[in-house]
């Protein structure tokens, strides 16, 4: 348990904050945010809700549940650049100031059995002690109150025609995340945690894309991937010799109408606060 806490402390998150990040942050919400909206309706997040977002980045669904509560949502974003840039785009909405806490969320002194809604996008496949991070969202959901967590299965990527890199590569994905303590599956493991932190399981809801080249989902792909393709290829067993073969593979099957993608599933797990005194 030391050792694992230790490992928090040194957290580095991977993907950084520069303004290319944030771009490709940007698109790619353009791409998934209908999925969250969706969510946001069926868990009927409306005026008055008090809302806690865990790392907005560029904030496009930060913006929209404030719209939705009709005031401010308040954010755990270690990023201060991903921060200040949102903070300044909240006030042109005139919907009030939610409470920041600019730091990993393990530090943030949040209030306990307070928030109707808790969100988190693609933050969970980073962190190390994921367990030990619902555990701490739970506490700060009142009674009744939802943790919504939209993070990836990351085990349905595939390419058709398949490289024959593609093991290696996915190998080195994995390890990528690894890395930090964090996990490229997490969506999958998430339910078993929420039921052992208090949570009743309310849905896990699957978006798998399929794009063929030409497709937004298919430049998605590829723009993150080959964003990263170097610093993959310094996880054996994937190298740089393969990461060459991989890209020139990924370009020829690009310029073929009949190849496809099956995208890194993106699962909805939602679960409810049980009231004090129901035990399961
Ligand atoms: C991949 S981005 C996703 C951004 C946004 N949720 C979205 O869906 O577009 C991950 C975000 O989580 C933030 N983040 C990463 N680790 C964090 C932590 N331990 N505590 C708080 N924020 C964190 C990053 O700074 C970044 O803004």
């Amino acid at each position: 348990m030391k050792q694992a806490s230790s490992k928090a402390s040194r957290y580095r998150y991977l993907l950084g904050d520069a303004a290319r990040e944030r771009e490709r942050l940007r698109v790619q919400a353009a791409l998934w945010d209908p999925v969250a909206h969706a969510l946001f309706e069926r868990v009927g997040v409306r005026r008055g809700w008090k809302v806690l977002e865990i790392g907005p980045g560029h904030g496009s669904l930060h913006l929209e549940m404030r719209r939705r509560v009709r005031g401010p949502v308040d954010a755990v974003e270690r990023s201060a650049a991903f921060a200040a840039s949102l903070r300044a785009l909240c006030q042109k909405d005139r919907l009030g100031e939610g409470r920041w806490w600019q730091e990993d969320l393990l530090d943030a002194r949040l209030p306990a059995d307070h928030y109707d809604f808790v969100f988190a996008r693609w933050v969970f496949l980073f962190l190390p002690e994921a367990a030990r991070h619902v555990a701490k969202l739970v506490r700060a959901l009142k009674p009744g109150g939802i943790l919504a967590i939209e993070d990836y299965y990351r085990d349905t990527f595939g390419m058709i025609p398949l490289p024959t890199e593609w093991p290696d590569f996915i190998a080195a994905d994995k390890g990528f995340f690894a890395t930090e303590g964090g996990d490229a599956n997490i969506g999958a493991r998430l339910p078993g945690m929420y039921r052992k932190a208090g949570l009743d399981l309310v849905e896990i809801t699957p978006t798998i894309k399929i794009a063929r080249p030409g497709d937004a989902a298919w430049s998605w792909m590829t723009t993150y991937f080959f964003g990263v393709m170097d610093r993959y290829a310094g996880t054996p067993p994937f190298t740089k010799a393969k990461a060459a073969r991989l890209k020139r593979h990924w370009k020829a099957v690009e310029a073929d109408p009949t190849s496809l993608m099956v995208a890194p599933t993106v699962l909805d797990v939602v679960g409810r606060k049980r009231s004090r005194g129901r035990r399961r």
